[in-house]
């Protein structure tokens, strides 16, 4: 029987988890369950046997593969697929996917509450900002920027991105206007949001020579990858800049700095919990499921990253 083990460290809610077994069941499949776990060898013990594979932001390196003695397929159920070492999997003709757009509406959403959180000092009852005709810019207009950019118009924000690899005019159905240089972007608004993947291209890209173009009041909205930012540019930032402001999911290594020295300047979740609801855990967990079926009965191969 094909062995399917879902290894969530951050687990699924539960409906999800039900979700997903019932995907499998109903192929024939036996699921696998390894969540909360407090050691790798768990984790590397537990894939011995697996066909298939589903994770979230779990490290699937060359140790995990090497284990994974019938491994045929990892899904990151999500979008950002930096975790996973896509050379190693390769080499062993194993195949990787993510489920691209189906947790982004949940990271979209904590994006405009992370801000309006920060806005409103940190609802501690002090007066606060409104968003409502402040400017906004989407670094990365993919299925999260696009999603935040339509949400920050709902609010009446004046959205702009930039983006070398999406559409001008496709975006701009969305009420979101393009730039053409990335300095232009900075330059302009109050607001900026980074929806970059975590890459070699991406690594550092935020630097102070991006940020310090930002206007007075300047606030950086991070829901994607703490790699991303150049942490000493960061620091700089908040040193040199009485109005720089920073909200973040993905909490950078100097966040016990952050939190000490920059109160009210700073926000960061406890855990990465953008795509932490139950309808983004039931979506993407159930399309991992579904993918890895089409893929081991059919040979489908889409929203293959490798
Ligand atoms: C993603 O890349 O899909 C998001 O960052 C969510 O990651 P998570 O599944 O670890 O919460």
């Amino acid at each position: 029987m094909i062995t399917v083990l879902v290894a969530t460290d951050k687990p699924f809610a539960s409906i999800a988890v039900n979700g997903i077994r019932d995907v499998l069941t109903r192929a024939g499949f036996e699921m696998k369950l390894l969540e909360n776990y407090s050691t790798r060898e768990k984790l590397l013990d537990a894939v011995k046997d697996a066909d298939a594979l589903i994770v979230r932001s779990d490290i699937v390196d060359e140790q995990v593969l090497a284990a994974a003695r019938n491994l045929k397929i990892v899904v990151r159920a999500g979008a950002g697929y930096d975790n996973i070492d896509l050379d190693a999997a390769s080499a062993k003709g194993i195949v990787v996917m993510n489920t691209p757009g189906q947790n982004s509406n949940a990271v979209a959403e904590l994006s405009i509450g992370l801000l309006i959180y920060l806005n409103r000092n940190t609802f501690n009852g002090t007066t606060g900002i409104e968003l409502s005709r402040k400017t906004i810019g989407i670094h990365g207009c993919g299925n999260v920027g696009r999603l935040i950019g339509v949400k920050a118009k709902g609010i009446g924000m004046d959205v702009y991105t930039y983006d070398p690899y999406v559409d001008e005019a496709m975006v701009e159905t969305y009420g979101i206007k393009a730039v053409s240089k990335v300095q232009e972007l900075y330059s302009k608004c109050q607001y900026l949001s980074l929806n970059l993947p975590a890459n070699k291209n991406t690594r550092e890209l935020i630097n102070f020579d991006l940020l310090s173009l930002m206007p007075e009041g300047a606030t950086l909205l991070n829901t994607a990858r703490k790699e991303i930012i150049h942490e000493p540019s960061l620091l700089k930032m908040f040193s040199e800049r009485n109005d720089f402001r920073y909200a973040t999911d993905v909490a950078p290594d100097c966040d016990a700095l952050l939190r000490s020295q920059y109160p009210g300047r700073y926000v960061a979740t406890p855990k990465k919990m953008g795509a932490q609801t139950d309808e983004a855990n039931i979506n993407a967990g159930m399309a991992a499921a579904r993918q890895i079926v089409n893929f081991l009965l059919h040979g489908n191969r889409q929203f293959r990253v490798n």
